[in-house]
């Protein structure tokens, strides 16, 4: 940062919706931005869309939606957090912590006590530092035709609100996974 200027956090900004174009725009046209294609999972949509622009481009994404879940055989709701995402060019300057910490304000005013996100296993220490959790045992998510598999991604939960502690049990989502 150059001396006698003062730094400006750059704006995330709330977008109405995020299009395929959107997403190659931050992270190119490759056929496996998020490095999960060897899953083989099919993922779902996020709702909300949260984004920073730098110079008129979209360098950064997080979605959110709601999310019907069992946890410990209870049924309940997490906010899932999905299709995080900043530029190439633009990684390593705290661009994720800024569009995930936004992203998170919101998702506290949506209802449930926790967010929940699958990760590949390199990015659990990147999401540890912005606060999240590691979740130990299985997850179940559904697949087309009604499949159940366990997923294999790393599972990671954060509190949406102070006093929320995360239940004791299996967990299962009653969707495709985000
Ligand atoms: C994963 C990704 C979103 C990270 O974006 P980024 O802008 O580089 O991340 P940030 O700079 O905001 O880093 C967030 C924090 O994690 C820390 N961090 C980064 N890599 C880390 C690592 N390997 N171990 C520990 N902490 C790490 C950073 O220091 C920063 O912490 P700080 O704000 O306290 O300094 C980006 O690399 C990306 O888009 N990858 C391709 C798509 C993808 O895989 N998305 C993830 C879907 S779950």
């Amino acid at each position: 940062m150059p001396e006698n200027r003062s730094y400006v956090a750059p704006a995330v900004v709330r977008l109405p919706q995020y299009t395929k174009a959107d997403q190659e725009e931050i992270l190119g046209d490759g056929d496996d931005p998020f490095g999960v294609a060897s899953v083989g999972l099919i993922w779902l949509p996020k709702e909300e869309h949260f984004a920073i622009r730098h110079e008129g481009r979209l360098v950064a994404h997080a979605g959110l939606l709601r999310l019907p879940v069992a946890i410990g055989g209870a049924a309940t709701e997490v906010v899932g957090v999905g299709g995080v995402a900043v530029a190439p060019g633009m990684q390593g300057r705290g661009l994720a912590r800024l569009v995930v910490t936004a992203a998170l304000e919101h998702a506290r005013t949506m209802g449930p006590e926790h967010a929940l996100l699958f990760c590949r296993p390199p990015l659990v220490a990147l999401y540890r530092r912005l606060g999240w959790h590691l979740l130990d045992g299985g997850v179940l998510v559904e697949q087309p035709e009604g499949r159940l598999v366990t997923m294999p991604l790393q599972t990671m939960v954060t509190p949406l609100r102070d006093d929320a502690r995360w239940p004791p049990g299996p967990v299962r989502l009653f969707s495709l996974p985000m």
